[in-house]
């Protein structure tokens, strides 16, 4: 009974944790990045679409993007002429260096 007691508690204790732990980079990407970029990286949302995101699952959109480059894009986002075309991420994210190297990771494993 006081090792199930101590089981319990230990479980617990290591939810918790878990749950203040910087978030993975698919979690990131599903409440981030999914509403413009969509789930499977198409771009095929409304403002997917409105945007006139490019389509990260396609190889040679692939080979245009540059680690630092999309790295950069995630902590401090992307202007264009000096217009904001989307906003960094480095306040949103637990542990910004460390996420964003993930997230570039993750949209790399969405080439088809
Ligand atoms: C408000 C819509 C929006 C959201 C939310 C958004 N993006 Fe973007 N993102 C854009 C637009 C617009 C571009 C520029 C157009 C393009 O790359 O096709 C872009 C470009 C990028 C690029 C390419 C940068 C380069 O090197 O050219 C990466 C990488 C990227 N986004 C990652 C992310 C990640 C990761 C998230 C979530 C943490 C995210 N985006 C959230 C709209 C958004």
């Amino acid at each position: 009974m006081k090792t199930t007691m101590k089981l319990v508690t230990l479980g617990l204790a290591l939810a918790g944790a878990a749950s203040l732990a910087a978030a993975t980079a698919a979690e990131n990407w599903e409440n981030h990045c999914a509403s413009c970029h969509g789930e499977d990286g198409k771009a095929q949302t409304k403002q997917g679409k409105k945007l006139k995101i490019r389509d990260y699952t396609d190889a040679a959109v692939q080979a245009e993007l540059k680690d630092d480059a999309m790295l950069q894009a995630i902590l401090d986002g992307v202007k264009e002429n000096g217009k904001e075309r989307m906003k960094g991420f480095k306040e949103e994210l637990e542990n910004p260096d460390q996420e964003a190297k993930d997230l570039v990771a993750f949209i790399r494993k969405l080439k088809a």
